[in-house]
């Protein structure tokens, strides 16, 4: 593999990180099978591998070493990658992320790359709200695109065909840009996103390893998916791993009611959000003008596990972040709302 003299000549290049690129520019990517690799033969890497990618999303300095689309979960500095360019498994797998200012690394690990703030700590370990953590477990993903979902119809949910449809209707001033399936769980909706060939670039993010894990094993099982733009991340909604007005859609289907704060999070997402970029996202209500006075008495939040909110709520949330053009669909419990950054 050869090497530019800019390449090494590069500033950039003094970093450190902990995973380099060590592969061939033909190999099969398959996580586990590289890291045995890794293990058994110890490379070092000297250069960087380039693969074909159908679009470069980062700010390419040189193939080794770029300026990445992704941003420090801990101060929001853009991330210098180093490894393969593009927004496929394949090269972010392969690459390592690194903030110059905090000197935190970020590495892939199970398919998906780890842009939480807790990301390689050793002894810590962060423990969320119950409707965060159930999600977590390897038998609610297992179960989710395999009955567990499909239940969500008894409360009004059209079904994922029709969702992803009513969405991508919002989602027309975002065409060709970016879009981030916030809380994505197995991936339901970021492959539909992917596959749509409506977006320059799909990111896949959740907090759950095992939904991530779920999301990588559907991704492999469809050859169309596995080298197109679609990046799988894990990261807390609360802390989005992207620069300040570098998004031009976020979809959170089902979501909001198990984010531990909802506030934080929409703020996040406004955050992230361009000028006149688009957030989409659907939940449960906690009741509607139609439930009785009785049943409303039932379906308090302090009484439910879930973080169910009123339709009022979720306008006033939106709005009070700065987003307008608020509107929304709603059918039994279920409604999707939708906002746009000024
Ligand atoms: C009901 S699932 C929704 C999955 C999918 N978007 C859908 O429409 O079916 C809710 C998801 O929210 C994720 N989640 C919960 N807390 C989160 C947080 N703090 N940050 C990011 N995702 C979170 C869970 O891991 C879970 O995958």
């Amino acid at each position: 593999m050869a090497a530019s003299a800019s390449h090494f000549l590069h500033p950039l290049n003094q970093i450190q990180f902990p995973k380099c690129p060590h592969l061939f520019t033909k190999s099969h990517f398959h996580p586990r099978l590289l890291r045995s690799q890794t293990q058994r033969f110890n490379i070092r890497a000297t250069s960087a591998v380039v693969v074909d990618s159908p679009l470069d999303l980062s700010t390419k300095k040189d193939q080794g070493t770029q300026v990445d689309l992704f941003a420090c979960p801990i101060c929001y500095e853009p991330l210098i990658r180093k490894g393969p360019i593009g927004l496929n498994l394949p090269a972010i797998y392969r690459s390592g992320f690194k903030c110059k200012r905090c000197q935190k690394s970020y590495t892939s690990k199970d398919g998906y790359l780890d842009l939480t703030v807790t990301s390689g700590l050793r002894d810590y370990v962060e423990v969320q709200p119950n409707r965060t953590e159930l999600f977590r477990s390897p038998l609610v993903s297992f179960l989710y695109e395999r009955g567990w979902r499909q239940n969500f119809r008894q409360s009004g949910f059209p079904g994922p065909d029709e969702e992803f449809r009513m969405a991508q209707e919002y989602f027309e001033p975002a065409k060709g840009g970016r879009i981030v399936d916030v809380s994505c769980g197995s991936g339901l909706f970021s492959r539909k996103f992917a596959k749509s060939g409506t977006y320059s670039g799909v990111i896949a993010l959740d907090f759950s390893e095992n939904m991530l894990r779920q999301c990588y094993d559907f991704i492999k099982k469809d050859d169309t998916l596995s080298t197109t733009n679609l990046a799988l991340v894990r990261a807390d909604v609360s802390r989005l791993p992207f620069e300040s007005g570098s998004v031009d859609a976020v979809h959170a289907g089902a979501a909001l009611h198990c984010w531990p704060s909802p506030s934080n999070a929409v703020a996040e997402i406004t955050r992230v959000l361009r000028s006149g970029g688009v957030f989409v996202g659907t939940t449960f209500f906690r009741y509607t003008s139609s439930t009785s006075w009785v049943a409303r008495l039932f379906r308090e939040r302090s009484s439910l596990g879930y973080g169910y909110l009123t339709e009022e709520e979720i306008k006033d949330l939106c709005t009070s972040c700065g987003l307008t053009n608020y509107s929304c669909k709603i059918q039994k419990s279920f409604i999707m709302f939708t906002a746009q950054k000024p």
